[in-house]
């Protein structure tokens, strides 16, 4: 069992938690994830790692309450265990790989979504003990549901919001911040790295193609076992089938096939959705 050392909201319906797990603190890197179990019966939830301390032996997720398996974990409280918490699974970030001085002078765009800003955080967080560059977008629907801004301002070099609404930062989308910091600010960039909803890491691939752009995404495709055994996570990639778990999580976006991971991702949605009305309602935030 997986003990809660710390639970709290960030926004609506988007709570974090501080689980020990000093097994994969140790050896947790950026861009891996969890798959995380609430119960014996619990479905199994990928989530992207948010953040480790190899000290106290912590691994801090994020979780949106979309559906009933998020609303059960999001229901334990401090105290509370989880059943599993597996990882770290994935391969970790390319640049976690680079020579040093390969990454030294290299400039990084962070393009984060929504939900999809907490794994963003441990990226441009290890950039920048490693003395890299790094420019953060975060979009979301309105200042309410902005989260990590505090955390981000702390390790990224710039930090651009954009609001759907215009209630914080910019009115727009993250693809209306990339173009202006690329055709109006003289921004140049040798990557760009996109997590979020799988949308907008679609068109956030279509705004950097036009600009001959290397972008990165990470890609949350369902999952069951994580491990390369039964499919259930495959995506097209450059016209091959892969599969997130083992091969991911995160792919070259000029590659992937958007749409039919959008597809893949919708499959299930009828039976989320009866097993929503069927069951717990949940008192989140
Ligand atoms: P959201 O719908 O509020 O979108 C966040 C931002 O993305 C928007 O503010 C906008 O700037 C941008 N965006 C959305 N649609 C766009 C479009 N068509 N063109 C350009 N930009 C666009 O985000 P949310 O409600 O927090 O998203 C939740 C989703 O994110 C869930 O589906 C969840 O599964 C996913 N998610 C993905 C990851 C990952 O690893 N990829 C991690 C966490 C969550
Ligand atoms: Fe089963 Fe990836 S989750 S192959």
């Amino acid at each position: 069992m997986f003990k809660i050392k710390e639970k709290r909201y960030l926004a609506e319906n988007i709570c974090l938690m501080r689980i020990d797990a000093p097994r994969v603190a140790r050896s947790a890197q950026p861009g891996q994830f969890v798959i995380v179990r609430s119960d014996e019966a619990g479905e199994r939830i990928p989530l992207t790692i948010a953040d480790y301390d190899r000290e106290q032996g912590t691994v801090t997720i994020v979780t949106q309450t979309i559906g009933f398996s998020t609303k059960k974990i999001c229901a334990l409280n401090e105290g509370d265990a989880l059943a599993d918490f597996a990882g770290p699974l994935g391969n970790p970030s390319e640049f976690v790989k680079m020579p040093a001085e390969e990454l030294k002078g290299r400039r990084y765009l962070f393009v984060a979504g929504g939900v999809g800003t907490a794994p963003v955080y441990p990226q441009v967080k290890w950039l920048h003990e490693h003395g890299v560059e790094v420019d953060v977008i975060i979009g979301a629907k309105n200042e309410s549901l902005l989260i990590y801004t505090d955390q981000m301002r702390e390790v990224a070099s710039n930090l651009y919001i954009a609001t759907d609404d215009g209630s914080a930062g910019v009115k727009g989308l993250v693809t209306d911040v990339i173009k202006d910091l690329i055709d109006n600010k003289g921004k140049q960039y040798d990557e760009c790295v996109a997590i979020g909803p799988m949308i907008m890491m679609k068109f956030v691939a279509l705004t950097t193609k036009a600009y001959s752009l290397k972008t990165t995404v990470s890609l949350n495709a369902l999952m069951v076992d994580g491990t390369g055994m039964c499919g259930a996570c495959r995506v097209s990639v450059g016209g091959k089938t892969l599969f997130t778990c083992v091969d991911g999580p995160e792919f070259d976006a000029h590659q992937v096939d958007f749409d039919e991971a959008m597809r893949r991702q919708a499959m299930f949605r009828n039976e989320e959705h009866a097993a929503n009305e069927k069951g717990h309602k949940c008192n989140c935030f």
